[in-house]
């Protein structure tokens, strides 16, 4: 296991001060990911399973590049982000300066399909589906045919919760995958090493949200490529 040269309390509040997108579509689902997810996810890439430090390291639809901005502050070699939407990376350029990382990011505006080349590791946080059915799954084709090591959010199945929901929980647990979801990642020549369950929050940000906040759970995949 790595030494941990960053506490993540301070991942967290440096992550913190990212700016968030002023005018996130839903369609494409640009909610940002919380401080406290995004430092939870590069933990375990970082610490648990050595796949950031020294690392090249691509985030798929980064947004405003909590992620990415997060993969540099903890030592990787050099990240990628890329999204389909210039607006929200010309915000993540500003924030990579902000966070003193500008030399180690770099800002794609592009349509994931169209990336090529190969990476030591994936980080995203892809649409989860909720306006495009099964926006996730070209994520994670993409992810496995890019990098041998992929760290991926998706929604979790409600079958796991019972009808009384979810109980609140600070740090992550481990939970098994969606039965779905292994087999599409097996068909792509994945296979998945563990699944963390955590909870996101969102802001109400789009006319159809009726909350002031919104809590669900949510799944991190860890994913290696075995064919
Ligand atoms: C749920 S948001 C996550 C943003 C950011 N990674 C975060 O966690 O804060 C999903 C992102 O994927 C981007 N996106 C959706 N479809 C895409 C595509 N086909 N190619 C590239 N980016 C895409 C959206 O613009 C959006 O920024």
């Amino acid at each position: 296991m790595r030494k941990r040269l960053v506490r993540k309390l301070d991942l967290e509040r440096a992550l913190a001060k990212i700016k968030p997108h002023t005018t996130p579509s839903a369609y494409l689902e640009q909610y940002t990911i919380t401080p406290e997810v995004a430092a939870e996810l590069l933990f375990i890439a970082a610490y648990v399973n050595d796949d950031i430090i020294d690392k090249t390291i691509v985030d798929l639809g980064c947004g405003t590049g909590r992620l990415a901005i997060g993969s540099a502050l903890l030592g990787a070699k050099g990240v990628v982000g890329v999204d389909i939407d210039k607006d929200a990376l010309d915000i993540a350029s500003k924030n990579a300066k902000i966070l003193g990382v500008k030399k180690k990011t770099q800002w794609i505006t592009a349509d994931i399909n169209a990336i090529r080349g190969t990476f030591d590791t994936v980080v995203q946080n892809p649409p989860f589906g909720v306006q495009k059915r099964k926006a996730d799954r070209k994520f994670l084709v993409k992810a496995l045919k890019i990098s041998r090591r992929i760290y991926s959010l998706h929604k979790s199945s409600e079958e796991y919760y019972g009808s009384k929901g979810p109980r609140p929980r600070s740090r992550s647990s481990f939970t098994s995958p969606s039965p779905f979801l292994k087999r599409f990642i097996e068909k792509c020549g994945g296979r998945v090493i563990g699944v963390y369950n955590m909870f996101m929050i969102i802001p109400r940000m789009f006319t159809f949200h009726k909350k002031r906040k919104h809590k669900f759970p949510i799944d991190l995949y860890v994913i290696e490529k075995v064919s």
